[in-house]
């Protein structure tokens, strides 16, 4: 057997038994700073990833490390807290290895968070963004041998981010008062932050939000079929000019990111009940 299967189902099958059976709907992936929405969780199991075969460790900051599963908002559902990025230094296949095993877990809806940037000038720290697509500049996760089980060579990317779901998402807002942006996030390998003047090539590309992740992860689960849904949280805004003061730092990100993180908890539960 091929062993990128076999290391995921290996994962898939130990969690299968700690969840004795129950088939999770959603898989929800928390980045930086946003854990917080995995404690609304009725967990019936929160599993370090460091006892999860094939796993990758979570050292990120604001990155707790636990796979969760549990009841939320009345759906069975599993839980990403923290997440594993290219930066790390692992390969693509670990960064996305998670998405492949809650695809044969039986998760049919993958919610994606991360802390970002804001390229947009319009956009200030502790805003909400809807992911409606993004821009690649990280090495394709879907580079190599095809995974015949879990898609095909080419899958389209003419809308990654669902549209019923980004519709559902506004309606929430709307009617919760939760202001919400809505915008192309920008996904770079990091681990170093843009220069000025890659922000303002990354704006006059189209891109309204930058960040270190999540790419990866949504070009693998469009691959497998999963519906995707995204949320960027703005917790610093992007120099466009050379400054004489460090203006990026990774703490302030968590810090912005744990404000907004109610906010986005509200809409992910709310979200997820309608599904
Ligand atoms: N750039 C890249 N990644 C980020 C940023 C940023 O400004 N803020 C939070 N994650």
């Amino acid at each position: 057997m091929d062993k990128r299967l076999k290391d995921i189902q290996e994962a898939a099958d130990f969690l299968r038994v700690r969840m004795r059976g129950a088939v999770p709907e959603v898989g929800i992936i928390l980045g930086s700073g946003l854990g917080k929405l995995g404690e609304s969780i009725e967990a019936e199991g929160v599993i370090p990833y460091r006892e999860i075969p094939n796993f990758a460790r979570s050292t990120a900051i604001g990155h707790k490390g636990n796979f969760i599963f549990g009841r939320l908002a009345g759906r069975f559902v599993c839980a990403m807290q923290g997440r594993f990025h290219y930066y790390e230094g692992y390969p693509m296949e670990k960064v996305t290895l998670p998405v492949r095993v809650m695809a044969l877990l039986g998760v049919k809806f993958l919610f994606v968070s991360n802390a970002a940037g804001g390229l947009n000038p319009a956009f200030q720290p502790g805003d909400l963004m809807i992911i409606r697509d993004h821009i690649n500049l990280m090495p394709n996760p879907l580079i190599g041998p095809n995974f015949e089980t879990f898609g095909e060579r080419f899958p389209d990317m003419t809308a990654p981010y669902d549209a019923e779901l980004i519709a559902k998402a506004e309606a929430i807002a709307a009617a919760e008062g939760i202001a919400l942006r809505k915008g192309v996030y920008l996904g770079n390998t990091g681990p170093s932050y843009e220069t000025p003047a890659e922000v303002r090539f990354y704006f006059g590309i189209g891109a309204d939000a930058v960040g270190m992740s999540t790419v990866p992860e949504v070009l693998v689960a469009r691959h497998c079929g999963l519906r995707v849904f995204g949320m960027s949280v703005i917790t610093n805004k992007s120099n466009f000019e050379t400054a004489s003061t460090v203006l990026n730092d990774g703490d302030d990100v968590v810090r912005a990111a744990d404000a907004a993180a109610d906010r986005m908890c509200l809409l992910f539960q709310k979200l997820i009940e309608t599904i």
